[in-house]
C-alpha cells in the first residue's frame, strides 16, 4: 500500500518563487504520479498511530473521513497556505462555508465585529441577518477610513473583517493600516483577498491574522465549481477546523482536485485578466455613454495611490456606470454577445451583471447607493479573451444600450 501523508505546510518549496509554488505546492505524487490523483473514498483505515492524532490533536491533517479531510482537500488547503505565506489552512465546499465557518468559530454570544456594508452581499447578509441571531453584535464602519474602524470598536469587539478589494466598487482597503489597528486592540484581522488573490496582495505579510478565498473564482479561474479555503495562524485555524467537523461543509475531492489543477496557472492567467482590464477601463472612460469608471489603473480612480501599495499588481475586476440608469445597463448587459451575462468572477471567461438583481439583491438601496452602486451600475469580470474582441462587444452593446 502507499500511504502519502497529508502536508499542510508544505515546506519544499519555501525558498522558490511564487510561479513554481502555484505550479508544485502540496502536490502529492503517488505511485509516482506528476499530478495529485483524485481519491474517491469518503473514509480512511484507521490505525493505532491515526487515532492517537485524533485524540491528541482533534484530527486536523489526518485522514480519517472525508468530512474532516481528504487527501484533495489537504492538497489544496496546502497550496493556498504556500502562496498566501500562512502556518496553516483548510478547505470547504464554498466561499461562504469558509467566511461562516472561519467566523462563527472565532465569534461567541456577546462578542462584536467591525466590518463595512462594502463587502459581498451574501457575506453583508450573513452579518446584518444572521450573527445578530446568535447574539453577535455587527458594526459597519467605512472601509477606506482605519479611523472609523478605531472609533467603531467597544470593550467587546473580537473580529476586525474586511475585503482587500470590494465588490463591486473597488474600493481597495489600507490592509496595513487595518492589521496595525487589530494588533493594537487585540483584535482577530480577518480579510477577504478573493479580489486580489496571492498574486497580487498577501495580507499576512502586511500583519493580517487569516485570510479567506472564494476558491469559485480566480483560483478556480475556470467557473467550473465552487469552493471557498481559509488559511492563517495555526491556532486560529484549528478552531475553523473544529467548526468545519461539526457545520459539515467539507469540500469534496473531485472539486479540489479541479481546483488543484485550477491554481496551477493562476499567474500565467492573472496578467492577462489586469491588463485586459485596464484597457477596457480606460477606453470605456472615454466613452460618451458612460458616467463613471472603477479601476485600479486609472490615476483618476480614488483608490488609486493605496491600490499602488496594497495591491499593485491590481485586479481583473472592472466596473461603470452607464448613462440612462438600471434599464439602460440591463439593454447593455442583454447586447453583448461575447460576454457572458451570469453572476460570478475570476474565470477566464469575461462575466457580466448588474449587482442590483444579482450579487447585491440582498443589500438594501440606499445601503447600495452609500456604497457607491448607483443606478446604471454594471461589474464586468475581464477574462482572458482577446481585448479587441471584448471592446468591440462593449462598444456594440453600448450604442443598443441608447436605442431605447
Ligand atoms: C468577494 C467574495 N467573497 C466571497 C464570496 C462567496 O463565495 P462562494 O460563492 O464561493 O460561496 C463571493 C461570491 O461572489 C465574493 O465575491
Amino acid at each position: 500500500m502507499t500511504t502519502c501523508q497529508s502536508r499542510v505546510m508544505d515546506d519544499r518549496f519555501a525558498d522558490k518563487e511564487f510561479a513554481t509554488k502555484v505550479v508544485w505546492s502540496g502536490t502529492i505524487n503517488v505511485e509516482g504520479s506528476a499530478t495529485t490523483p483524485i481519491f474517491t473514498t469518503s473514509t480512511y483505515q484507521l490505525t493505532d498511530e491515526k487515532y492517537r492524532r485524533w485524540v491528541e490533536t482533534g484530527g486536523q491533517h489526518t485522514l480519517l473521513y472525508s468530512r474532516y479531510s481528504s487527501v484533495n482537500s489537504e492538497v489544496v488547503s496546502a497550496k493556498v497556505a504556500a502562496l498566501e505565506g500562512a502556518e496553516d489552512g483548510e478547505t470547504f465546499a464554498s466561499g461562504m462555508s469558509a467566511i461562516s465557518s472561519t467566523l462563527l468559530s472565532l465569534l461567541s454570544q456577546g462578542d462584536h465585529v467591525v466590518t463595512s456594508a462594502d463587502i459581498y452581499g451574501g457575506t453583508y447578509g450573513l452579518m446584518t441577518s444572521e450573527l445578530p441571531r446568535y447574539g453577535i453584535e455587527v458594526t459597519m464602519a467605512d472601509i477606506r477610513d482605519p479611523s472609523s474602524f478605531e472609533a467603531a470598536i467597544k470593550e467587546n469587539t473580537k473580529v476586525l473583517y474586511v475585503e482587500t478589494i470590494t465588490n463591486p466598487v473597488l474600493k481597495v482597503c489600507d490592509l496595513e493600516a487595518m492589521a496595525a489597528l487589530s494588533k493594537k486592540h487585540g483584535l482577530i484581522s480577518v480579510v477577504d483577498n478573493t479580489f486580489a488573490t496571492p498574486w497580487a496582495c498577501r495580507p499576512i505579510s502586511m500583519g493580517f491574522d487569516l485570510v479567506i478565498h472564494s476558491g469559485t473564482k480566480f483560483l478556480n479561474g475556470h467557473t467550473d465549481l465552487t469552493a471557498g479555503i481559509v488559511v492563517g495562524r495555526k491556532d486560529l485555524i484549528k478552531g475553523v477546523f473544529h467548526f468545519k467537523t461539526r457545520f459539515g461543509g467539507a469540500a469534496d475531492p473531485m472539486m479540489c482536485y479541479l481546483l488543484e489543477r485550477g491554481m496551477k496557472t493562476l499567474h500565467a492567467r492573472m496578467p492577462i485578466h489586469v491588463s485586459n482590464a485596464a484597457e477596457l477601463a480606460r477606453r470605456l472612460e472615454g466613452h460618451d455613454s458612460i458616467e463613471s469608471v472603477n479601476h485600479l489603473s486609472l490615476p483618476g480612480f480614488a483608490d488609486h495611490e493605496v491600490a499602488r501599495r496594497i495591491v499593485p499588481k491590481g485586479t481583473g475586476m472592472l466596473s461603470f456606470s452607464v448613462r440612462g440608469g438600471d434599464e439602460a445597463a440591463l439593454r447593455f448587459v442583454r447586447a453583448l454577445e461575447v460576454i457572458f451575462e451570469a453572476t460570478s468572477l475570476g474565470g477566464v471567461e469575461s462575466l457580466v451583471e448588474c449587482p442590483f438583481n444579482t450579487s447585491h439583491s440582498f443589500v438594501p438601496e440606499e445601503v447600495r447607493y452609500e456604497a457607491g452602486i448607483v443606478p446604471g451600475f454594471v461589474r464586468i469580470s475581464v477574462g482572458i479573451e482577446d481585448v479587441e474582441d471584448l471592446w468591440s462587444d462593449i462598444d456594440q452593446a453600448l450604442l443598443k444600450a441608447n436605442q431605447s
